[in-house]
Formats: C-alpha cells, structure tokens, sequence
C-alpha cells in the first residue's frame, strides 16, 4: 500500500511529497513559485491594477507619483474639502481578520474620495457563507455580482488570498493584509512617513525590532526600502526563533541590502535612524499550538523611556500598531514616537491609490 503525505509549505515556496512504500519512503522536494497565482508588476500604471505585493513596484516614478497625490489628499483632509473623485464608483472591503486601522482608514478613504456606495464588512470570517464552507474564490466573485463593486479591499489570512482572489476577480483587488507575507499598503504609508518624518528615505539605517517570522509588515516595508534605496542598511532585531525567514533575507541580500541579524536592541539603537517596533503575533502561535512560546517571548524588546535615551536625538519610533506592550505609554510624548502620525498617514495614502487605481485622468 501507497500512503501519500503531501506537506505545502508556501513560505518556502516548496511542495515536499512524502510517499510512504511499505518500510520505505521517498522525499521529493518540487520547487514551487512562493505564489500560486500570478502577480502584475505596475509597470508605472495603477490604473485598473491589482495592489497584491510589494514585489509590484518596479519603478522609482510609481513611488513619486503615489507619495505626490497623498500630499495633496493630506492638504485636501486639512481643509476639510468634499471631494467627489470617486462619485458613482462602488467599493467593498472584506475582512476575514481583526483590524481597527485599515479597515476605518480604508473605509474613511473611500468617503473623502466621494465614493457613492461604500460596502463594509468587517465580520466576513463569522457572518459570510465562509462559514458554510464557500471558497474565497466563489465569495469574491458573489460580492462583485451583488454589489457591483468597482473595487474590493480584502484582508485574509491565507498566504495566497489576495492574489488569488485577483486571479478570479473581474475588478481590482487590493490586498489590505494577506496571511504571514504581505501588507502593502501598511509598508506604502510606513515609507511615507519616514519621507515625512526624516525628509528622505535614502542612506537610512532601519531597525526591525521583535516577530519577524509572522509579521507580514516587517516583509513589505523591508521589500519596499529595498526598492526606495538600495543604500538602506537593515538591522533585524528578534529572538533566535522570531528570525526573518531566509527567503525574505535573501531578498533583501540579492537587492544589495546590508543586512544585520541580532537578538540585541541596545547595542544598536545609537546607529539606528528608524526604529520599526512590532508586536508578537499571538494568533499564529495559538494556531500552531505553542502559546507557551509566546509567553516566553512576550515582553523580552519592551520600550520605555530609558530605552529611548539609548536612541538618537532624530530617530523616528514607528509601529503599525496594535501594540500590547512594546511601547510603554509614557514613550508616546516624546517627540521621536511617530506611531499616531504614521496611521494617519494611511488615510492619505489609501485616499490617493483609490483614486490612483479607479479614475484613468490623474
Ligand atoms: C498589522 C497587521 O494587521 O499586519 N496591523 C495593521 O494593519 N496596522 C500589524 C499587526 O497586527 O501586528
């Protein structure tokens, strides 16, 4: 008898088969791409486009063309002008996971934009047919049926959702979220506000602190820096078991970023120009079984005051935020905690790929 044990590891980008023959088994590794479904690159147009990865950014004018207009939507939100950019357009935003920042900044975004219908459904994964058993796959088509949605923002927890759901989607999806490996519109407003914060996003040295395994933030923004400026240094600050996995790193070392692992914060906060806090992603490791791990791990890079006067005196302190202890409230008045200012870059930024992606003139 033949038992056939078929393990996919889509982080690895490998298909092993483990195929059990009696005593005997044989191991065959097939070298898979990291994505099932195709994916785009922008070639310089957002219009019509999927926004998947950040893998899709090629050209260093997409950047400047998307940064100039979240300028000017900033300046549009401060005069609390009524746009109608987006007036007769439909949108819908599916989220399967928790979320309190892009879900409203996305929601938000449509509104000023002047979007004429706004659908949004923060409970997909307990309220949906999801829960019957359909397929993300028929879900997405059925929202675009019955809404007529010109658009659809999805967060997910599947690795592979949103490119999937672009795959069989007849309207452009944006990733707002996907699994362990991506957020790009997160790592888009992140890189914003470090052009803000510091006038620049080239010759920096960036310092990720904390669960670089399951964090999908730490990913894109580290995929997007490469990209802004191939003179970025990185540091990558994590407990042994939190490590960025290889295939992220190599990334990062094939675009000739100097790349340095280390579970010390301290040593290296003087050298530090932004410091990119995150927080330990409990949730995968309730679903991996390991929560003892997580209480061990949790608490170990907390930052306080004392910790800041390490840093310095420039140093930009980001977080995409939830935190649950990784900064401590009194950090929150120090001029260098960038954290609230960051978020509200996001509206900015999602106002101006709305409308980047839905209207041809811009
Ligand atoms: C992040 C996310 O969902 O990946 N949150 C966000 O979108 N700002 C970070 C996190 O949940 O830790």
């Amino acid at each position: 008898m033949v038992n056939a044990l078929i393990l996919y590891k889509k982080e690895f980008g490998v298909v092993c088969y483990i195929v059990f023959f009696e005593k005997v088994f044989i191991i065959t590794l097939v070298k898979m791409d990291r994505q099932d479904y195709p994916i785009m690159a922008l070639g310089g147009r957002f219009y019509k486009k999927n926004l998947i990865a950040i893998g899709q950014f090629t050209r260093k004018g997409e950047l400047k063309r998307l940064f100039g207009l979240a300028d000017k939507m900033k300046k549009s939100v401060e005069k609390r002008e009524v746009r109608d950019d987006l007036k007769g357009f439909c949108i819908a935003e599916l989220f399967y996971q928790p979320s309190t920042r892009t879900f409203t900044s996305f929601l938000a975004a449509a509104q000023r934009m002047g979007a004429s219908y706004v659908i949004p459904i923060p409970g997909m994964s307990a309220y949906s047919s999801a829960v019957k058993g359909e397929s993300l796959a028929d879900t997405i088509r059925t929202i675009e049926q019955t809404t007529a949605a010109d658009l659809i923002i999805l967060r997910h927890p599947e690795d592979n959702s949103s490119a999937m759901a672009a795959y069989f989607s007849r309207v452009p999806i944006i990733n707002a979220g996907a699994g362990k490996i991506e957020h790009p519109t997160q790592a888009l407003l992140d890189l914003y506000t470090i052009r803000q914060e510091l006038g620049r996003t080239n010759g920096l040295t960036v310092t990720f602190l904390g669960d670089l395994k399951y964090g999908r933030t730490v990913k894109s923004l580290s995929k997007l820096l490469a990209l802004a400026d191939g003179k970025t240094k990185m540091v990558m600050v994590s407990p042994p078991s939190l490590r960025l996995p290889k295939d992220d790193l190599n990334y990062l070392i094939k675009n000739k970023v100097k790349v340095k692992e280390t579970a010390d914060l301290k040593t290296v906060l003087a050298k530090t120009d932004v410091l990119y806090a995150t927080r330990i992603q409990k949730e995968w490791f309730e679903a991996e079984g390991r929560m003892d791990e997580y209480e061990r791990l949790k608490g170990k890079y907390d930052i306080n005051n004392k910790i800041m006067k390490l840093a310095k005196k420039k140093m930009v302190l980001m977080h995409p935020l939830p935190r649950v202890g990784e900064i401590a409230y009194e950090v929150d008045d120090d001029p260098r905690a960038a954290y609230f200012r960051q978020m509200r870059n996001g509206l900015y930024i999602r106002m101006a790929l709305l409308r980047l992606i839905l209207k041809k003139e811009n």
